[in-house]
């Protein structure tokens, strides 16, 4: 039996537009409407956001950001702050992702920023870190999620820890269409976890969500969320069709 809720969680990246997301929404809730042990959350581009919030109201979808800024205002032209998204009716938020890490240069330094000026502004952060394909090859996955773990979570309270759900996605799995095994997530997971009980304590790591990501879908969903260890799904690619994401849903029920 497992002792933790699922949170499902769709990561759209830079896909759908405000009168998609609506059509898309509208699609879903129906299909998801009589889930009772899962969270589930689109974390959508940000000009989607209204339309979404819109949307979702008075059913049981939450909607995410797919990042923040840590600065609460000022000259970042482009940047969106923790309260904009607050305001706007955002409950999550993604922070960390490797597209980010990737293609913006973003470090374990701003990593760590964004997540706490989300959490003090009261959001829900959705923490993305994993290895690269070569980390894996050299053995040093362990290491490698650890070290991020750590340094992430730098200076956020036992307290503040209630609001972050951890996603392990090894990169190498991410819109690749290759999977990490359910005993790959698991342990990866698994690490993860046993860091938490380090620096906050058995309770905190029996009570975090940790999420497994990359090509997850609704044909291997349902052996990677059975794992002791992976409390959910942070899915891009099959996020984008409700009846995929629904599949997923009804896979954690
Ligand atoms: P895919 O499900 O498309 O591999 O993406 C995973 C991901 O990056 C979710 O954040």
């Amino acid at each position: 039996m497992k002792k933790r809720r699922y949170v499902i969680a769709g990561n759209w990246k830079m896909n759908q537009t405000p009168a998609e997301t609506k059509e898309f929404i509208n699609k879903f809730i129906p299909m998801v409407k009589d889930c009772v042990n899962s969270d589930i959350v689109l974390c959508v581009p940000f000009v989607d956001i209204p339309a979404a919030v819109s949307a979702v109201k008075d059913t049981n979808i939450k909607i995410g950001a797919q990042n923040v800024h840590f600065m609460k205002n000022g000259a970042y032209t482009g940047e969106i702050s923790a309260q904009m998204l607050v305001e706007s009716g955002v409950e999550y938020v993604i922070v960390g992702h490797s597209e980010r890490r990737q293609y913006f240069a973003e470090t374990d330094k701003t990593v760590n920023l964004r997540t706490k000026a989300a959490l003090d502004a009261g959001l829900k952060v959705i923490l993305c870190l994993g290895e690269v394909l070569e980390q894996r090859e050299n053995g040093i996955t362990e290491e490698v999620v650890s070290m991020q773990t750590k340094l992430d979570l730098l200076g956020v309270t036992e307290e503040q820890l209630k609001n972050v759900i951890i996603a392990y996605e090894p990169v190498w799995a991410i819109g690749t269409g290759l999977t990490a095994t359910p005993q790959q997530a698991d342990e990866a997971c698994g690490v993860i976890r046993k860091v938490i009980g380090e620096l906050y304590g058995q309770n905190a790591a029996d009570e975090i969500i940790i999420q497994y990501g990359g090509s997850m879908n609704d044909k291997n969903a349902a052996e990677l969320l059975a794992m002791e260890n992976v409390d959910g799904g942070l899915i891009g690619g099959a996020s984008l069709k409700p009846e995929a994401l629904a599949a997923i849903v009804a896979a954690a029920q």
